[in-house]
């Protein structure tokens, strides 16, 4: 870190120690940092001076803060007063603001704490805004795919940027929460690699060249990068590379937020700080996968999956399973005339092994098929998992224990399977795409966990 001249000119970037996001995480999660009290938030108003001692708090001080105060303030004291809000909802385990116009109030286990969830969301709604960078041109920024199994890229950007009618954009950066870098991973690749003459063509090096080229230019033009070492900046990618657009540099994304498909924590994807989004594979003109889900009692196939032997767990289960059980269906290539969404919706459980890439859009059919998703993957951090209890509406099988998928799930009791279907019909909503995006669907389940992920710290000016 760089030694600083000036002391007025330092901002304080003051980490709460995951304090919101374990709130809403298990307590048993590995990736969980411990807090001994409930207390910091509390007192989150106050200038930073006044918190708790007895709570162990990581300031890190930042150089080159040109800064207007007066705006970062506000935004800071709004952002204190959402903190304490959903701190009560949680003392209280109580709602304690419900709006007259609020179709839809999250109950139930399927969260990990429906108070707060929707404390904070109401938080959201009321006060986010999101600085959309208008740097770059077509396609590589401000576009993205919009179908497919990468249209989560294209519907976001579309959504926050190019379509001007999220109410979350923001008209001046000073009101803004959090900054947008609005390029596609996917149209990088697609537009920058070609003609591909050989293998040495597919280097992420360009993407990574790219990428922090559009940094130097944000951080030089304006004081928002530097201010914050870009902890309040964020982009989105379902690409398989998003990831990778760091690697080259990791100083410079320490504390940037990358909400990414591919949420692999062995390959670096840091559930605290990033966000994982779940694939979802829109076909031309539509917004999701029909909805095919029959009544559990017309759902005569327990298990089922049909894909290609990508990766080695794919490759692990077919060879187990190809074509070799009626009750456990596991195709590589359907059968000519099989309807895969149809199956789907005529099974118990769909079988969600990772390929490439630890995410599948299987997860997204299975929901919406109300089919129970079986989640089989190493070091997969899952989708608004700061919000949602997986367990409640899906299953997990450990790879090494893909030889006993059948007598594992034969025996789920009828009645554990029927309350994970009723949960899988109330989770839907919530993987559910919708343009303009409404509360609580998928689009702003995205926009909450990087909201949740800025509650997480504070921008503070040194007394
Ligand atoms: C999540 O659900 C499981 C049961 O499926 C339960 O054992 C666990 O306590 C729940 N976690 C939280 C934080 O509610
Ligand atoms: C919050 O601050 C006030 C004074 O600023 C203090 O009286 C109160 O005890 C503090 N609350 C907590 C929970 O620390
Ligand atoms: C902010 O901190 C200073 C000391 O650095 C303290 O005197 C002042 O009371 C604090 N302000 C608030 C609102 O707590
Ligand atoms: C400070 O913020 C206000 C809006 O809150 C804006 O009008 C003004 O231009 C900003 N000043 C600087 C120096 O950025
Ligand atoms: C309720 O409606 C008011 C006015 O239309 C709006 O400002 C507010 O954001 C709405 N609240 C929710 C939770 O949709
Ligand atoms: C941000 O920091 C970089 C590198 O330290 C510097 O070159 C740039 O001028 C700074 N930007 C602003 C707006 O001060
Ligand atoms: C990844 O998963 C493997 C196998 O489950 C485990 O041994 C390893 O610790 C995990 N790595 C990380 C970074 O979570
Ligand atoms: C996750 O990352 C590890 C380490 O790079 C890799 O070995 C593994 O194959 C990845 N998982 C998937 C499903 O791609
Ligand atoms: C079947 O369920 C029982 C209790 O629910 C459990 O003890 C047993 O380990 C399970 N068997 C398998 C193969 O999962």
């Amino acid at each position: 870190m760089k030694v600083f001249k000036s002391l007025s000119n330092l901002i304080f970037l003051v980490f709460f120690l995951n304090f919101c996001l374990v709130l809403f995480t298990p307590p048993n999660e590995d990736h969980m940092i411990h807090i001994h009290s409930g207390k910091l938030l509390s007192n989150s108003s106050n200038n930073g001076s006044n918190i708790n001692t007895n709570i162990q708090i990581t300031t890190i001080k930042f150089g080159h803060g040109r800064k207007n105060m007066s705006s970062l303030e506000r935004i800071e004291g709004g952002l204190a007063q959402a903190r304490s809000l959903i701190q009560e909802a949680i003392r209280s385990n109580k709602y304690i603001t419900t709006t007259m116009n609020q179709s839809f109030v999250p109950k139930g286990s399927i969260y990990l704490n429906p108070h707060a969830f929707q404390q904070s969301h109401i938080e959201m709604m009321k006060r986010l805004k999101v600085w959309v960078y208008k740097e770059g041109e077509q396609p590589l920024v401000h576009d993205g795919p919009i179908n497919n199994k990468y249209a989560i890229e294209g519907q976001f950007i579309d959504e926050m940027d190019t379509s001007n009618k999220s109410p979350f954009k923001a008209n001046h950066p000073e009101e803004a929460h959090v900054f947008f870098l609005p390029f596609s991973v996917y149209k990088v690749i697609r537009y920058v690699y070609k003609p591909r003459r050989s293998v040495l063509d597919y280097d992420a090096h360009r993407l990574q060249l790219l990428v922090e080229d559009y940094i130097n230019i944000i951080a030089n033009k304006y004081p928002y990068w530097n201010r914050s070492q870009g902890a309040d900046h964020f982009f989105v990618s379902c690409h398989d590379w998003g990831p990778r657009v760091s690697y080259a540099n990791p100083q410079l994304f320490k504390y940037f937020i990358r909400a990414l498909c591919n949420a692999n924590t062995s390959e670096g994807f840091r559930p605290n700080r990033d966000v994982s989004i779940p694939q979802i594979n829109l076909p031309f003109r539509k917004l999701g996968p029909h909805n095919t889900a029959q009544h559990p009692d017309k759902r005569s196939i327990l298990a089922f999956f049909a894909g290609g032997a990508h990766g080695k767990i794919r490759k692990k289960l077919l060879k187990q399973w190809k074509d070799k059980d009626k009750e456990v269906q596991v195709h590589e290539y359907l059968p000519k005339g099989q309807d895969y969404t149809k199956l789907m919706g005529l099974s118990k459980f769909c079988l969600c092994p990772s390929g490439h890439e630890v995410a599948s859009p299987r997860v997204v059919e299975a929901i919406y098929a109300g089919c129970v998703p079986v989640i089989i993957s190493h070091n997969y951090s899952l989708p608004f998992s700061d919000v949602l209890n997986w367990s409640q509406f899906s299953m997990e099988i450990a790879v090494d224990r893909i030889p006993k998928i059948k007598t594992i799930l034969q025996n789920v009791t009828n009645a554990k399977y029927r309350v994970l279907y009723s949960n899988v019909r109330r989770v839907r909503r919530h993987f559910e795409m919708n343009r303009p995006a409404k509360p609580f669907d998928l689009i702003h389940m995205t926009l909450h966990s990087i909201w949740l992920r800025r509650l997480n710290f504070k921008l503070i000016i040194p007394p």
